[in-house]
């Protein structure tokens, strides 16, 4: 096969997937360490879905009201609903402050208290004095387009340090070795989208950083380029996934067009009304009101809506007030979602109550790994055994920092922690331009036969077809509410949309800006990681965070306390085969100057 592709070779120390903030950091953090680095990217750096991110990124400076990192800890293992790894929570919320200086420092734009100091706002589900309340003030922003500012500070670094950027380059399948201490990653074969050529990175270490997979569902605030590309390769490599089925509903996507509002504008006092005008999270979650975690907030909405208290005609959305906010205070903090309201919603804020619906925002699951960004795997009894030359951040990633439901604005610290860590281990471990072992000869045989298979697919179904049949499946069978009998529905239906793989139908056989051939290529990541979610789901016989199961409808410690590996059977629609295994949760924290936090009941 690798005959019939014109393959250009390129040897580097580290070769990162995706330049959203956590691909950045890491690649400016091996570049910084003078190790060869190469970022490979789909899209242009600063278009990654990073861009996106509005609220603001969560870290205990203190600035606006007394805060401390114990608080931050608490409050995020409290938000993962104990299904996060307390040690690596312990690093996240430690390195926090640092880390948002180090941002402030590259240039990021935060905004500003009177004093000159970074302005923080409040954020769901974050609070003080260890979960008694009240609401702190964490939240770091740049007005609410914190994403855009973090991607051009880091992008700008990296190029400081020498990173050569491969932009518009579709990552296809890693370089894997079976040797006799298993699985070794030597690099990852990459499509430039261009012209068509195929190259072959070999590397010492490949840094995942590619993002989620929200886009397997209908509605989703992420960007069409949210495809899983980095969990797809892995599957593929025989490699496990964790914890799937913890999908998050961020409470306001602006109805009918997913596109997101910020978190922040319940930070700023916003708050949510049903069809009697009534606030009605005062009822569910009574301290911490509009400001409880994601989950609680989208599952109170949806029950709003059950139960017949929605807005308009089909009683399917709530409304968010944000009216009543000084239209200074509006301008200042939140320009992007009022200008979002009267593009997407044609609803003037600082007069109207706009339409918000629950939308599928973030996968807490990914690619395993330990908090040096290490994809980890089971070898024998041994569950997190690391995979030399294989690592994974940011959304692509699960450390597991976030559990069963993340707290807003821990994604942005999750990115710049994790990537910052990375590079650092890669610092550590790595010699500047050290020999490479002979690649196996079939390096690029994955890779390729994939292509070529769905790039001469004759079928009877366009990929469009299929993708939407494996999104409306997904919104209907894995939402914010599931039961026993959706779940399993769900999972047969999904097994049937997968094997439509099989009958794609691909019209344009060029290799030039085929992007008929990438999004099928993007679909079949999208079908191996939606799989894995329902039959997750489906297992998992209790509820906790994102996982609200009507059958089961309480948190099962003593029968679930752990998380679930998922490994995926096969590609292009053949094979389909979930096997699940489950691994436990670190009960235990990094170092001593932390408490190990006892599970107890979630209330806000
Ligand atoms: O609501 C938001 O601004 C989103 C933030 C996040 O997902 O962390």
């Amino acid at each position: 096969m690798s005959d019939a592709y014109k393959i250009i070779d390129h040897s580097y120390d580290t070769v990162v997937v995706g330049a959203g903030g956590s691909g950045l950091r890491a690649t400016m953090g091996s570049a910084e360490a003078g190790l060869k680095t190469a970022c490979i990217t789909k899209v242009f750096p600063t278009r990654s879905h990073t861009v996106a991110a509005q609220g603001g990124i969560a870290a205990s400076l203190g600035n606006n009201t007394p805060d401390h990192w114990t608080w931050h800890m608490y409050d995020t293992v409290k938000g993962s609903d104990w299904l996060g790894d307390q040690d690596a929570i312990e690093y996240m919320v430690r390195e926090a402050p640092a880390a948002v200086y180090e941002l402030e420092h590259a240039g990021v734009p935060f905004s500003r208290n009177e004093n000159g100091t970074i302005y923080q706002r409040p954020f769901g589900g974050h609070m003080q004095n260890m979960g008694e309340g009240p609401p702190v003030q964490r939240t770091c922003a740049a007005a609410d387009r914190t994403g855009h500012a973090m991607l051009h500070a880091l992008y700008q670094q990296s190029l400081k340090y020498d990173a050569d950027f491969y932009i518009e380059y579709f990552a296809l399948d890693l370089i894997m070795e079976d040797t006799p201490s298993g699985k070794v990653c030597r690099g990852v074969i990459a499509l430039c989208m261009a012209d068509g050529s195929i190259h072959r990175f070999r590397s010492h270490a490949v840094v995942l950083a590619t993002g989620g997979y929200g886009r397997c569902y209908f509605s989703a605030t992420s960007a069409h380029t949210c495809t899983g590309d980095g969990g797809g390769m892995v599957l593929r490599a025989g490699l496990p996934l964790q914890d799937l089925e913890f999908v998050q509903f961020h409470p306001t996507g602006i109805y009918g067009a997913g596109v997101l509002i910020t978190e922040g504008a319940r930070g700023e006092g916003g708050y949510l009304t049903n069809s009697e005008g009534e606030r009605f999270m005062e009822r569910y979650a009574p301290s911490a009101k509009d400001l409880a975690s994601r989950d609680v907030v989208s599952r109170s909405m949806a029950l709003e809506m059950r139960e017949g208290r929605g807005v308009g005609e089909h009683k399917d959305h709530i409304f968010l007030h944000l009216d009543h906010i000084d239209p200074k205070v509006l301008a200042e903090r939140l320009p992007g979602i009022t200008e979002s309201g009267k593009i997407f919603a044609g609803v003037d804020l600082t007069r109207q109550p706009l339409p918000v619906t629950p939308t599928v925002h973030y996968n807490m699951g990914g690619v395993p790994c330990n908090y040096h960004g290490q994809v980890v795997t089971k070898v024998g009894d041994d569950p997190e055994v690391p995979v030399p030359g294989l690592f994974a951040v940011g959304e692509a990633a699960c450390v597991s920092v976030h559990g069963a439901n993340r707290l807003g604005s821990n994604s942005l610290i999750d990115l710049v922690v994790f990537g910052r860590a990375t590079g650092l281990h890669l610092k550590e471990t790595l010699t500047p331009n050290g020999a490479h072992q002979p690649l196996p000869k079939d390096s690029a045989d994955l890779a390729l036969a994939r292509l070529d298979k769905f790039r001469n697919a004759s079928g009877g179904s366009p990929t469009s077809e299929i993708r939407l049949e494996m999104q409306r499946t997904m919104q209907k069978h894995a939402a914010v509410f599931r039961d026993s009998a959706l779940l399993t529905e769900g999972v047969a239906k999904m097994q049937e949309v997968n094997k439509r793989l099989q009958d794609v139908h691909v019209t344009d056989r060029s290799l030039i800006w085929n992007t008929d051939l990438v999004e099928t290529l993007e679909l079949d990541n999208l079908m191996s990681q939606a799989i894995c979610t329902i039959t997750g789901a489906e297992a998992r016989k209790e509820s906790r965070g994102a996982h609200a199961h009507e059958d089961f409808p309480d948190r099962d410690d003593a029968n679930w306390m752990k998380h679930t590996v998922s490994w995926f059977d096969g590609w292009g629609g053949s094979g389909g085969k979930v096997t699940l295994d489950y691994r436990p949760v670190h009960d235990y924290t990094l170092t001593d100057d932390a408490e190990y936090i006892k599970p107890k009941k979630r209330v806000y």
